[in-house]
């Protein structure tokens, strides 16, 4: 096994005082849904909003990793399992080294989700269902993909020709139909604050 004959590290700085430095925890909010849902623009508003308060922050999203790191992926069952594998594996590294990480990936199945929660410490791990109706997804086609879905042209699309299992239980959910973007913003902050990941009244949040 590949495992085999290795070793842990044992470096002197220590997440913890990463997190000192930092003034807040490293953390995951995890972004679950349908393509159109919102994810990575939700995301990137958090990002935006923790930024402001002096937090340190990055987003990963699906169409980014999908052009490197994962670029040798499709959208079988098989390969968006080991998308969110390798995604997960990222998403732990950025939270060890101190960052929020805002991980914005369509993550169809229960499995997959659960196997980067359980890598996590408990508390660390934050799932947040963009849950936002199909047929309103279908409606923005902000990047036409449904419509070509639906035409045939892409294969095993979420939702149109291959499975999206809802969360089970998830930290959040937010209907991004009908709240706006600050509201759905304000709900991810107040997780935060409440996870104790970042101080209740930070700088200008
Ligand atoms: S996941 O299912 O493996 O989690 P991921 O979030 O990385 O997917 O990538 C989803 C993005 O890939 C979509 O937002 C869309 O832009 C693009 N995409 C291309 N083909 C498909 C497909 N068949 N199903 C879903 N998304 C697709």
């Amino acid at each position: 096994m590949a495992a085999d004959n290795l070793f842990p590290r044992h470096g002197m700085v220590k997440r913890q005082h990463r997190e000192e430095l930092n003034g807040h925890r490293g953390a995951v909010v995890w972004f679950t849904g349908l393509s159109g849902s919102g994810k990575t623009t939700l995301a990137q508003a958090v990002e935006g909003q923790l930024f402001l308060a002096g937090c340190h922050s990055y987003v990963l999203d699906g169409d980014h990793l999908r052009q490197g790191l994962c670029a040798d992926l499709g959208f079988s069952a098989k390969d968006r399992t080991e998308n969110i594998r390798r995604a997960g594996e990222t998403a732990g590294l950025l939270a060890d080294a101190g960052m929020i990480v805002l991980a914005a990936f369509i993550s169809p199945f229960n499995a997959d989700r659960e196997r980067v929660r359980a890598r996590m410490a408990l508390g660390d791990f934050i799932e947040v269902h963009c849950d936002c109706p199909l047929d309103v997804c279908e409606q923005r086609d902000v990047k036409g993909l449904y419509r070509r879905a639906r035409a045939g042209e892409i294969l095993q699309f979420t939702a149109v020709s291959a499975p999206y299992e809802a969360p089970l239980n998830p930290e959040l959910v937010l209907d991004t139909a009908r709240l706006s973007l600050s509201d759905c913003t304000a709900l991810v902050l107040a997780k935060l604050r409440e996870r104790a990941i970042i101080a209740a009244k930070p700088q200008n949040l």
